[in-house]
């Protein structure tokens, strides 16, 4: 598959790089849940984990890899032998093993090994070519690749393919990329580098300026097959392409973005809420997509438009989600309709006199209260009836 085929590839690292995240780390159980859950829901290849880490690390990825049913199993090691024979070995149970090894290539990230660009090409060559001898499946990712020389980059991204990687990443690693830029690059690289046209280009983009979705999108419209990215967002510092918005987006906008992927869209919210209580994570309440508000309506307006027809104000249908359906909660920006509509699901009939009587109390208690639950309209009903 190359940059021409309309299927892109959803890589979740919500195991390695979300766990990442300062104060998410799971336990060995919930790794194993989240693992089976992605599974099922249809991710292409899952990053288990780190192995050489630790002996946690490496534990879970050897049991997620035995359990895997469908996807691909991937483990990070650092450009040394040593890392790559640990995450081969934890990985090698698994039904479609992938080793995924990489080393920073700009100025800034060489000076870490304090290796010179021929050095670095050096070990470049043999750590995949080392990966290479293990197992078939070979990703390799120049770290900081946004702010590496576009020269050395070609140069490098060259030897790993000859090494025998079958997929480059391309990460932007700081979040420093933006979306012309991101599209023009993995566009470019596939032009220039010998060989580019065999192999998949990922993008793996984080969320610092806010824009890992925006990049991620328009790395695939530059020509990459491969999407990196995690639930809810979770990951290093600002986090991670959010999977639930890059799945839902090629979905939604299909016509101007004409790539499918493998996930049933229908199993997100759940595994949103399991990543979110086993990470500790909660999601914030305007998150796209997974957010407790991303399908809710308050104000009388959009209430009103919603009864009339949902699309009004929903590009998405909630059930696409797995959502039950979409949320009219009542506060103090409700109007009648919403109000009646309620009424009526609690199984009151109201004229338009007692809806009018209703909606002065009902407004009158929501200026007191955030929301305005069930239970307070039944209470509301009992009062007016006690003083008809
Ligand atoms: O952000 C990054 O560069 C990474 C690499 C390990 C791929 O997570
Ligand atoms: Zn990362």
């Amino acid at each position: 598959m190359t940059s021409a085929s309309d299927r892109v590839f959803i890589f979740d690292t919500t195991l390695r790089d979300g766990e990442q995240s300062p104060g998410a780390t799971m336990t060995h159980e919930e790794k194993l849940e989240i693992a089976e859950l992605l599974d099922d829901m249809g991710v292409d290849i899952i990053e288990a984990g780190f192995p050489i880490a630790s002996e946690g690390d490496f534990n879970a990825v050897s049991e997620i890899a035995r359990r895997s049913k469908n996807a691909v199993i991937c483990g990070l090691a650092r450009a040394n032998f040593k890392d790559i024979d640990r995450a081969y070995e934890a990985v090698k149970h698994a039904a479609q093993p992938r080793i995924h090894t990489f080393i920073g290539t700009s100025e800034l990230h060489r000076a870490i090994p304090n290796l010179t660009m021929d050095e670095m090409a050096e070990r470049i060559h043999d750590t995949v070519t080392h990966a290479r001898n293990l197992t078939d499946n070979v990703q390799w990712s120049p770290m900081d690749a946004t702010r590496t020389e576009w020269d050395y980059l070609c140069r490098v991204i060259e030897i790993a393919i000859k090494a025998g990687a079958t997929t480059i990443n391309v990460p932007d690693t700081v979040g420093y990329t933006a979306p012309m830029e991101s599209a023009d690059l993995i566009k470019r690289l596939i032009e220039t580098v010998p060989g580019a046209d065999d192999i998949i280009f990922a993008t793996h983009c984080h969320n610092d300026l806010g824009m890992a979705t925006a990049n991620a999108l328009a790395a695939v419209a530059g020509g990459a097959r491969q999407i990196e990215c995690t639930i809810n967002g979770l990951g290093e510092r600002a986090g991670n392409t959010a999977l639930e918005e890059v799945v839902m987006a090629l979905k939604t906008r299909h016509d101007i973005m004409p790539w499918t992927t493998g996930v049933d869209t229908t199993k997100i919210m759940n595994i949103s809420r399991r990543v979110a209580a086993v990470s500790g994570f909660a999601v914030q309440f305007n998150k796209a997509i997974v957010g407790k508000n991303a399908f809710a309506h308050e104000s009388g307006i959009h209430q009103d438009g919603m009864l009339k027809n949902r699309e009004n104000f929903e590009i998405m249908r909630p059930e696409d989600v797995g959502l039950a359906g979409t949320s009219l909660p009542l506060g103090k920006h409700s109007g009648r309709a919403a109000l009646r509509d309620k009424l009526e699901h609690l199984g009151f009939e109201v004229g338009d006199n007692q809806l009018k009587d209703v909606f002065v109390r009902f407004k009158d208690l929501a200026d007191r209260k955030k929301e305005v639950f069930d239970d307070d309209i039944i209470a509301l009903m009992r009062v007016g009836e006690a003083s008809e």
